[in-house]
């Protein structure tokens, strides 16, 4: 046996008991005639005790020879300690060695394997299984399985079946590019590796699976962002015979299942906000709701007043940043270069204090009064103390902007406590966004979802203006999951593809094995797709999916550990019929 216990279990109630230990080396501490060795496993740390003269010789001269990281076996007593440490779980215990025994020597480690680690990125990247021993990511990893297993358990109460569904697939287009696979017995010919399993589990749906979810791999070839990977894991589900509050009834008590079992936090009723609203209070479709500074419009009070900036935009708009009106000339300079940045490209920013003794002192003083800023003032419901923060220009973009502002805000104000958690729907989504590059028309959630009923026919006349039962799950500002009621007929169906450009030949091709499908008797159907990695992240209030994966991608898409993706050999391409020419 090479262990009795692990280093996380022994307690005082264990005292006088024998036992025998296996881990890493975490630290060793030799001190005249006594030699302290910290354990670590999985399961946590434990202090071994050993002095010269007193314990066999074999073990004082083994430990002497140890470094950090080696795995060892240590055999002992568990005795009292004379300091206890009440910052460890096993801090009021430590074990007098009787023997020692060396399982394997490890190099030094390229960078301490601490909570605050000295190792840079790339190199933790590089020895990832180094730097999954450290404890934050011991627990992001185990809060990732925690989460799953309780989604699993819920799915299953409420009739879902896991269906495996498969990775070798053919293009979905869901707005990302694929990543393919050659053929070798289809020469010329190419898989491609699934961005979300959507085509299958509708045609689990007419296969009367009607309850259906799995915890998935996706795969998409798409720049790289804190919250993106290009292979994610997805909680996937589908149900029939469902409307779309059916979907939210079931997928907000997962959410609220989740958190008081993982967090023990009771969630409140998901609040519906349109999209529409959503856009005009946050100019985003991802609010954080964790604090208020809604968008105030002011094209009323701003305009026709001689300030050509705001006369001539299409919307004048602000937020009230409350307590903020001490800002000095440096914080609003800071805060104009801010919105002024090539990836906000707002061109200035107005302010207005709303100083403690009731005056006004604003960047625009030239064309308004006080009388005037007070009518701002009121528009904000502002109070004495408070700072108003403006933005212009064209009504889309100055949303956009002005949501940037709105979260930097809350950022520098604290608002945006981690430990805070306000999820909500949005629901009401436009079914298509036109695209100016290629002047037509994109599926704004995928080209499966359906247009609301009493929408239908506008898609022939005014397709932009058509509404999706399409909805949203955002928590803290974060997109955590997606769905829809999907279009279950043929006719529909081809009408869709139709909008979205394709002629009935390249629906057919593309698409005809789900479109045949919805002729044999498909049954009404929806669900939703959740982004697993950034659940975890979330949970752990953390905006970096990263370190809640074992072994992720850096942000050029690459595994730095076993260097992928990597050239094949000439043989492996020939096999496959391909040709590179890499002096493109
Ligand atoms: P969607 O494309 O919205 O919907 O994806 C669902 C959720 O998956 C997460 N996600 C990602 N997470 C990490 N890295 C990525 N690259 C990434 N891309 C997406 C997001 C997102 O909300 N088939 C539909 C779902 C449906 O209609 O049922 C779909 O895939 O959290």
């Amino acid at each position: 046996m090479l262990r009795t216990h692990t280093c996380g279990e022994l307690r005082t109630a264990d005292v006088n008991k024998e036992v025998k230990l296996s881990g890493w080396v975490q630290r060793i501490r030799d001190k005249g005639g006594l030699i302290w060795i910290d354990l670590r496993d999985r399961y946590g740390m434990t202090q071994l005790l050993m002095e010269e003269g007193r314990s066999a010789q074999q073990v004082v001269d083994t430990a002497r020879k140890l470094g950090r990281e080696f795995v060892i076996q240590a055999s002992g007593n568990v005795i009292e300690r004379e300091s206890k440490n009440p910052k460890m779980a096993t801090g009021e215990i430590e074990i007098d060695l009787t023997a020692l025994k060396v399982l394997n020597a490890s190099k030094t480690p390229p960078f301490t394997i601490e909570d605050d680690t000295d190792g840079g990125d790339e190199l933790r990247m590089k020895y990832r299984y180094l730097d999954l021993r450290r404890n934050p990511l011991r627990e992001n990893i185990s809060l990732r399985h925690r989460l799953s297993l309780e989604t699993r358990k819920y799915l299953d109460n409420q009739g879902f079946i896991d269906i495996e569904t498969p990775f070798l697939i053919k293009s979905t287009p869901e707005g990302a590019r694929d990543f393919v696979v050659p053929s070798r017995m289809n020469e010329g010919q190419f898989y491609a590796l699934p961005q979300s399993p959507q085509t299958f589990k509708q045609l689990l749906m007419v296969a009367g699976y009607d309850r259906y979810f799995q915890l998935v791999k996706c795969f998409r070839d798409e720049d790289l962002r804190a919250d993106r990977q290009p292979e994610f894991t997805q909680i996937d589900c589908e149900m029939a015979f469902v409307e779309q509050q059916d979907v939210l009834d079931t997928f907000e008590g997962l959410v609220r299942y989740l958190f008081k079992e993982v967090k023990g936090i009771d969630i409140e009723n998901l609040p519906h906000m349109t999209y529409a609203e959503a856009m005009q209070k946050y100019g985003s479709d991802k609010p954080d709701l964790r604090f208020g500074m809604e968008f105030v419009e002011l094209n009323e009070v701003a305009q026709g007043k001689g300030f050509n900036v705001f006369d001539e935009a299409e919307l004048v708009v602000g937020i009230d940043a409350a307590g903020c009106a001490e800002y000095s000339r440096k914080q609003l300079d800071k805060l104009t270069d801010f919105v002024k940045k090539p990836q906000i490209g707002a061109k200035g920013l107005v302010y207005v204090k709303y100083n403690a003794d009731g005056t006004f002192k604003s960047s625009v003083d030239k064309f308004y009064s006080e009388e005037d800023l007070k009518t701002w003032a009121e528009k904000f419901n502002a109070r004495p103390g408070d700072l108003l923060l403006v933005l212009s220009g064209e009504a889309e973009k100055t949303r956009k902007q002005l949501n940037e502002l709105r979260l930097e805000m809350g950022n520098q104000l604290n608002l945006r406590d981690p430990k805070v958690f306000k999820p909500l729907w949005v629901v009401d989504f436009p079914l298509l966004e036109w695209d100016e590059e290629s002047k037509r028309f994109h599926a704004m959630h995928h080209p499966f979802t359906s247009p609301k009923p009493e929408h239908e026919a506008m898609l022939s006349t005014d397709p932009g203006k058509v509404n999706a039962n399409a909805y949203d799950l955002v928590i803290n500002g974060v997109e955590i999951g997606g769905g829809s009621i999907r279009i279950h007929n043929r006719e529909l169906q081809k009408k869709m593809f139709q909008v979205l450009g394709f002629t009935d030949e390249e629906a057919q091709a593309q698409f005809g094995f789900l479109m045949n499908a919805f002729e044999f008797g498909a049954p009404p159907h929806g669900g939703i797709a959740l982004g697993f990695d950034r659940l975890v992240a979330l949970f752990a209030g953390q905006d970096s999916i990263r370190d809640f994966i074992a072994f992720p991608k850096n942000n050029a898409g690459r595994d730095v550990m076993i260097d992928s993706p990597s050239v094949i050999a000439k043989e492996q391409l020939d096999e496959l019929g391909l040709k590179l020419d890499l002096k493109k």
